[in-house]
């Protein structure tokens, strides 16, 4: 049986004032049945970790540099995040790709690193609105499954996140049947390249403009384990609600 996951990447959002939303969601959900993720911006991180440090939120970060230390202005390590109370990290969203030319690759060793310190990678995944047009989804999908998973992957150290880039932040969301053949597709995947006990156990989530409106139906969906929300995972009301939808799976 695969833990559910509710993930919320803050994005560039929030100075200290945003912390007290991490209270008002641990004592919303004292003791979650699916596991209840943070990643707030990497100013916060420290400072979340402390603050959620035995309730049911964990924190992660939304980035790493591939390597453990070293002359990289500017850059974290995984060791970093782990050591400020990361258990996870986001890693290839769609933005990281966008604004700082992220390819396959990069994304590789970065998970690499991740597992290396023991954290869990969260892996992103998405077509663009021209490639879903043009019916290129499933290809997109796999070529970016094959170039960003490294072949160390397991049920406990990665989790995949399918994100169409063109339903993050916008309100639009992909037909539920949409959803269900690319996870389909991702599950099957990870079954023929790591055989069918990790493959199984990997953990899938969508993300992409899920709120607590549109949540219950999402997580009805097969092969989708929870979600990675932006926007509703500013205020811990809206997320509250997407939890209680996956909580109610
Ligand atoms: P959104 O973002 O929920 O605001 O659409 C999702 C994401 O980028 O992870």
């Amino acid at each position: 049986m695969r833990r559910k996951l509710a993930a919320g990447n803050w994005k560039m959002n929030g100075t200290s004032a945003a912390l007290s939303e991490l209270d008002a969601l641990a004592a919303k959900h004292p003791s979650p049945s699916v596991d209840v993720l943070i990643c707030p911006p990497a100013t916060l991180l420290h400072r979340a970790a402390e603050r959620t440090q035995g309730t049911g939120v964990a924190v992660g970060g939304q980035d790493c540099h591939a390597a453990p230390s070293g002359a990289h202005t500017g850059d974290t390590s995984a060791e970093m995040l782990k050591d400020a109370g990361a258990t996870a990290v986001i890693l290839g969203h769609s933005e990281r790709r966008e604004d700082h030319g992220e390819q396959n690759e990069d994304v590789r060793a970065k998970a690499n690193a991740v597992m290396e310190a023991g954290l869990q990678a969260i892996i992103c995944v998405g077509e663009s609105l021209e490639q879903r047009e043009a019916a290129n989804t499933l290809d997109i999908i796999g070529g970016q499954m094959s170039g960003s998973i490294p072949d160390r992957s397991t049920g406990e150290n990665l989790i995949v996140a399918y994100e169409p880039i063109w339903a993050i932040g916008t309100g639009k969301v992909p037909t539920l049947d949409e959803i269900g053949e690319v996870h389909d597709f991702i599950r099957a995947r990870l079954e023929r390249r790591f055989g069918e006990g990790v493959g199984r156990s990997v953990r899938l989530l969508y993300g992409g403009s899920v709120k607590p409106s549109n949540a219950a139906e999402i997580f009805g969906v097969s092969n989708v384990d929870g979600a990675l929300v932006g926007g509703a995972s500013l205020k811990a009301a809206d997320f509250s609600g997407i939890i209680d939808a996956l909580e109610s799976v």
